[in-house]
Order: C-alpha cells, then sequence, then structure tokens
C-alpha cells in the first residue's frame, strides 16, 4: 500500500502553534509517527506540506500516478478552496480528510469543509492521533 500524505498552511508551525489546540508535537514527529506506523502496515508512506494552495493541487494531483490513498489535512484550506476540492474530486483514489482539532466544535467558519463532499471520510480532534486512525483506515480500504 502506498499513502500520500498531504499537509496544508501552517502545520509546518505545529509545535508552537496554539498548541492548547493542535497539541505540542512537530511536523517531523507527526511525520516520523506515521512513518513508524506505516512499516507496521507495511505500508510505502510519502509526507508533504506546503503552505501554498497551487503547490497543494500539484500534489494531490500527482497522487493520482502513485498513491492507493491520499490522506490530506487541507488545514485552513478546507474552508476555502474549490481548487483542492475539484482537484480531489478528479483523483481516482480515495482520500480521507484530516484535522487534530474537532472543527465542529470551534468557531462557526470552521463548520463548513469544501473537501468533506468529496472525501472518502473524515477524522477530526483526536490529535496527531487523526493521522493514525486516517492510516488505520487507509490499510482497510485498501485491503476491501
Ligand atoms: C485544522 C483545522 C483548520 O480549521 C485550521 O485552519 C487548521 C488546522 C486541524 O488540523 O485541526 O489549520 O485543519
Amino acid at each position: 500500500m502506498r499513502v500520500l500524505v498531504v499537509h496544508g498552511p501552517n502545520l509546518n508551525m505545529l509545535g508552537t502553534r496554539e498548541p492548547d489546540i493542535y497539541g505540542s508535537k512537530t511536523l517531523d514527529q507527526i511525520n516520523a509517527m506515521l512513518l513508524e506506523e506505516g512499516a507496521r502496515l507495511r505500508a510505502e508512506i510519502k509526507t508533504h506540506q506546503s503552505n501554498s494552495e497551487g503547490e497543494l493541487v500539484t500534489a494531490v494531483q500527482q497522487a493520482a500516478g502513485w498513491a492507493d490513498v491520499l490522506i490530506i489535512n487541507p488545514a485552513g484550506y478546507t474552508h476555502t478552496s474549490v481548487a483542492l476540492r475539484d482537484a480531489i474530486a478528479a483523483l481516482p483514489v480515495p482520500t480521507i480528510e484530516v484535522h487534530l482539532s474537532n472543527v465542529y466544535a470551534r468557531e462557526d467558519f470552521r463548520r463548513h469543509s469544501y473537501i468533506s463532499p468529496v472525501a472518502r471520510g473524515v477524522i477530526s480532534g483526536f490529535g496527531a492521533d487523526s493521522y493514525r486512525l486516517a492510516l488505520i483506515a487507509a490499510a482497510r480500504l485498501v485491503n476491501e
């Protein structure tokens, strides 16, 4: 199984960014955890972070040739990006949307996601474990 994990804007700041909301783990620590979990599941994992919407669209497009599943935390673009949604809608492999925080328990504007209607499922609110749970879900999808 090959899984591409894409992290959106400001997630490079994890560790120091609003730790009461997003936890104290850095993105490097989360990626290391994903590689470890991936090895346990015999999955090949690639990770990519960008603050730029266009670069994220390109990363999603490129998943088509390589990944069996896309896991994406679109971060702030969750609530704004038609372009990212369109890229995911065109992807021939399933997408799992991930959020560290429970976006439904926060400001109203976070309750709307452009991505959820084109995702296979959404995991939100379990901190860094949201990614771990997404990886387990990805393995189930591929073995279905
Ligand atoms: C987030 C939630 C978004 O609303 C926010 O803009 C983020 C991170 C999360 O992981 O909880 O940057 O996607």
